[in-house]
This record gives C-alpha cells, sequence and structure tokens, in this order.
C-alpha cells in the first residue's frame, strides 16, 4: 500500500509540473457550434490530430441516429458470436448561451429563463457554425467579460455545471482541466454473471442511456467446476431484457480453466480474461477514447460518474469507484467504501493490460510492460484516481444481496480457493441459518454485526431502480426478518 502511494504521489506531482503544447488547439462541435481547448492530460488517443477544417466543420459527423441501428439478426445458436455495432451518441447534452457559455442540460437551472438565450434558435440565426468559432478565437475583451458561467444545480459543478459531485470531491489531480468534449465517448461496461438477475436489471436500468454496450458473460460451469444452467441466456431470449437487449453482447465461456477445480482463483481471473478478451472481439466501431468498465455483478457504479467520464475530456487513467458497502440488503450498511480499480480507456486497456480486464482490477498498471510506451505515444501522465470518496458514493457494492435461496446457490456454486469455503459445512448452507445471519447482520465465521441498519432516505441508500420498484425489491432495502421491536 505505501509503496503505491508514494508512486502514485510522483505520478501526481509529475503531472502537476508538467507542461505540453497542445497538439490540436481547437475541436469543434457539429451539435454545439462550440469551440474549446482540448486539456493536455486527456487520455484521449488520436494518432492523428483529426480533420478539423472548415468544410469538415459543416458536415455533420454522424448522419444516422444511432437508435436506429439495426439489430443483428443473431439465430439463437449465434449469439455469442454476433457482433456489436457501436452507434455514436449524438444526444446534445450541452446547449450553448448567447455569451458563448457551454451549460450541461441536466445540471444547469431552468435554461429557458438564462439571461443569455439558449436552445436551437441560436443556432439557427447563424448562417455559419464559423462565425461564433471566430469571434470567440480572436478573444476581444468585451466578449471575455460577457461569458457567464451556467447558473448549476445542487449536485453539479464547473463553468459547464456538468462536473458531478463525485468529481468535484474526488483526488483527480487535474480537475481545472476538465473539459466537455465535442463528441461523447462510447462506454462499454463488462460484467460476469451468475444469478444477480436482480443487480443486473438495477445496473441496466441505472446505466441504460450512459453504456452503450454490455459485455455480459455467463458460463454453463459454476465457479466450483461444476455444470450450471444458462439462465442469463434463457431470460435475454425471453423477452425479460427486452428494455437493453439491443446493448448486450452474450458472451458464452463454455470450458473450465485447466488447473481451476485446484486452485479456484484461477478460474476466477479466467472469467475476467475471458469476457474482456471475448467481448471486446466483437465490438465493431470501437475507438481509442472510448472507456472500458469492468465490473463484478454485485458492483454497481452510479450514472452520474459514468455520465461524465463520457462527456468530458482532462481527467486521468486508469480510474476506481468509492462504492457505499452493504451485505444481505441495502439494510445492512457497512464502514467505509469499496474501492475497485475497474475503468480506463479503450487504448490503455489495449496497450498496458493486453486487453485483460484482471490487470486492470489489480491497479499494477505502473509494473505493466506497455506502461511507458503508452505514456510515450499519448503524451498522457498515467495517475490512478478514484471517482467518489469516503462521504460521496459514486456507486454501490451489495454482497451477499440474494433472498435465502439465492444465498445457498452462491455458497454452493463458490470457488475452490476463498477458504474457507462456507459452502463445504452443511450446517451453513441451511436456509434456517442463513435467514438468521440476514437478520442479525452476521457472518458465517460467527461474527456479528456492529453497525446499526441503514436509513432507507440517506443518500444513495440503494440504486434508483430499487427504489422506484419497492414492493418488488422490498427484500434487499428492509431486513426481511427483523422483529418488530415491541415499543417502537
Ligand atoms: C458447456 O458447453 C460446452 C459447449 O456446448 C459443452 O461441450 C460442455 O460439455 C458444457 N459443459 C457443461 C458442464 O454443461
Ligand atoms: C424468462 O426466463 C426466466 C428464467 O428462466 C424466468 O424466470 C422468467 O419468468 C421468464 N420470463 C418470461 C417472460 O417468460
Ligand atoms: C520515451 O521517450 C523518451 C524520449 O522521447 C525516450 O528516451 C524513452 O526511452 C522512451 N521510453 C519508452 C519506454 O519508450
Amino acid at each position: 500500500m505505501a509503496g503505491l502511494s508514494l508512486i502514485s504521489f510522483l505520478h501526481f506531482l509529475k503531472a502537476l509540473s508538467y507542461v505540453r503544447l497542445p497538439r490540436d488547439l481547437t475541436v469543434f462541435s457539429p451539435n454545439l457550434g462550440f469551440l474549446w481547448l482540448t486539456a493536455p492530460v486527456t487520455p484521449q488517443a488520436e494518432p492523428d490530430p483529426p480533420p478539423v477544417g472548415p468544410e469538415f466543420l459543416r458536415t455533420p459527423l454522424y448522419p444516422n441516429p444511432p437508435l436506429l441501428q439495426p439489430l443483428h439478426p443473431a439465430a439463437f445458436s449465434d449469439l455469442h458470436k454476433a457482433h456489436l455495432y457501436l452507434p455514436e451518441d449524438t444526444t446534445e447534452y450541452f446547449v450553448r448561451t448567447k455569451a458563448g457559455g457551454l451549460c450541461f442540460k441536466p445540471g444547469t437551472q431552468t435554461l429557458d429563463r438564462l439571461p443569455t438565450g439558449v436552445h436551437g434558435e441560436d443556432r439557427n440565426e447563424r448562417p455559419s457554425g464559423r462565425q461564433p468559432a471566430r469571434r470567440q478565437l480572436s478573444g476581444s475583451r468585451t466578449k471575455r467579460k460577457t461569458h457567464v458561467e451556467c447558473p448549476c444545480l445542487p449536485g453539479w459543478h464547473g463553468p459547464s455545471c456538468g462536473v458531478p459531485t463525485v468529481v468535484q470531491y474526488s483526488n483527480l489531480p487535474t480537475k481545472d482541466r476538465l473539459t466537455p468534449r465535442a463528441h461523447p465517448r462510447r462506454v462499454i461496461n463488462a460484467i460476469n454473471v451468475n444469478h444477480e438477475f436482480d443487480l443486473l436489471a438495477a445496473r441496466f436500468h441505472e446505466l441504460a442511456d450512459v453504456v452503450d454496450a454490455f459485455l455480459v458473460c455467463e458460463s454453463n460451469f459454476t465457479a466450483y467446476g461444476e455444470p450450471r444452467p444458462l439462465r442469463f441466456r434463457e431470460m435475454l431470449l425471453n423477452g425479460s431484457f427486452d428494455y437493453i437487449r439491443r446493448k448486450v453482447v452474450y458472451i458464452f465461456l463454455d470450458h473450465f480453466p485447466d488447473g481451476g477445480r485446484q486452485d479456484g482463483w484461477i478460474a476466477d481471473d479466467y472469467l475476467r480474461t475471458f469476457l474482456t478478451h471475448n467481448g471486446m472481439s466483437r465490438l465493431l466501431n470501437l475507438r481509442d477514447d472510448d472507456i472500458f468498465i469492468i465490473d463484478d455483478a454485485d458492483e454497481i457504479p452510479a450514472r452520474d460518474g459514468v455520465l461524465f467520464l463520457k462527456l468530458y475530456d482532462g481527467w486521468t487513467e486508469p480510474f476506481a469507484f468509492h462504492m457505499r458497502k452493504s451485505l444481505y440488503g441495502f439494510f445492512w450498511k457497512q464502514p467505509g467504501t469499496l474501492e475497485v480499480v475497474s475503468g480506463c480507456t479503450v487504448a490503455m486497456l489495449r496497450e498496458v493490460y493486453a486487453t485483460d480486464g484482471i490487470k486492470l482490477r489489480r491497479r499494477e498498471y505502473y509494473t505493466m510492460p506497455g506502461f511507458r510506451q503508452y505514456e510515450n505515444r499519448t503524451g498522457h501522465i498515467l495517475v490512478q484516481w478514484s471517482l467518489g470518496s469516503a462521504l460521496h458514493f459514486a456507486g454501490w457494492h451489495c454482497s451477499w444481496c440474494f433472498t435465502p435461496e439465492g444465498i445457498y446457490f452462491k455458497l454452493i456454486s463458490a470457488q475452490n480457493g476463498d477458504f474457507p469455503r462456507w459452502g463445504d459445512y452443511a450446517d451453513k448452507r441451511d436456509l434456517g441459518y442463513i435467514r438468521e445471519l440476514i437478520r442479525t447482520g452476521g457472518w458465517f465465521d460467527g461474527t456479528a454485526q456492529e453497525y446499526p441498519p441503514a436509513d432507507p432516505k440517506e443518500h444513495m441508500f440503494a440504486p434508483k431502480y430499487f427504489l422506484t420498484n419497492f414492493e418488488r425489491f422490498r427484500y434487499l432495502l428492509e431486513n426481511p426478518y427483523e422483529k418488530a421491536e415491541p415499543g417502537g
């Protein structure tokens, strides 16, 4: 830990003292008609300067609405082979004020009442997108003076109100260099799934509009090496996930790795390696500056942080999320946060981590052979940081969040390596015993919960999907076995 901190700190110093001539000074957005400087430490890999000539400016970059991309009509048997074409995200997240400000719509107060006037009509007034750009470039003093910052809603920060609290109060060393992008990155979220289907639904709803592809891997073996039915595949085919189906890449692991039965950690790692290799190879139209995030099924990043990564340049990589920790349900909140390094750009994933998600999660980028070359090639300084903080959760980690039957299945399918393996003991597999653990917040080793139950009204108590479907997911939100205390 000490070594890691020292190295992070050295990188941090290096990043602060590092000055680089911006390679491409300006980027123009056909959507926004706005001009800005790119931040020097942006983890954005562009082998060549983008074509930003005047002709190019007037040509819409992305003529096809992304939502109309046809689904690949994969036959059932080809589900695990189908490719997914990553469409562009053409959502207009920002509006420009007449004064030249750029406001992130969801983070800004009542835009229609802004004194400066905004919206489409603003753009229509000007026949050519080059006019405002010129004016801004010339940078006359009066123009600068009238430049207003957007009035931010609570929870949003920065001149454009697009920086969420989980970034504003994070340890990101480059907060002063964040700039909105002309075009959103695409976000790829990779997970292995066993039977965490409620958590999976919460993830899908939380991230539906910010993640562009979910790589979901399922095996017909448990982590212990026993056969298991392909339930996720079944649900994908029977319509359970139709609301997100077009974004899901189904990955099928049909074998158990050599040595996985003797050493469960081999099986555990291999799942992530296979997920990343197979999943990434099946994405089309992928770019270096798109984002890859790998999670366990019980780690759900919150939407705002992921959206920020998608819309902004200037952050460093790799990144982690501080996640609120809970056990059996959100009602048993645990102290501290889970902080797992789980994301980076596609270029870094490929060049530093050899397209292997487990290497990313091991938080050892500075020992990877490709690390220095990647820094050299891109001019980026790699500084690990974490969205959120001990006080501002950027996601949820809900361990063993199942019904008692689900916990039973988790016990018997657990890998052979995380000892003691509680599934090996008949008394620990007993449903009555499991119910008692949920009731008390206790653990299989006999230790008891030392913290009071969490308050459902607290901020970031649980993903929104669970809260808005409270009845259906009550078992995760309220202790189902808590006996009514006499007298309150
Ligand atoms: C998993 O699927 C593969 C390919 O269909 C098959 O060869 C293998 O026997 C299956 N394993 C189990 C445990 O069902
Ligand atoms: C789809 O399959 C799952 C898993 O077998 C099942 O629980 C669910 O009820 C099915 N849904 C529909 C709409 O058939
Ligand atoms: C990075 O670049 C510097 C100078 O450009 C060079 O001296 C160094 O060997 C390079 N390092 C790697 C790992 O390529």
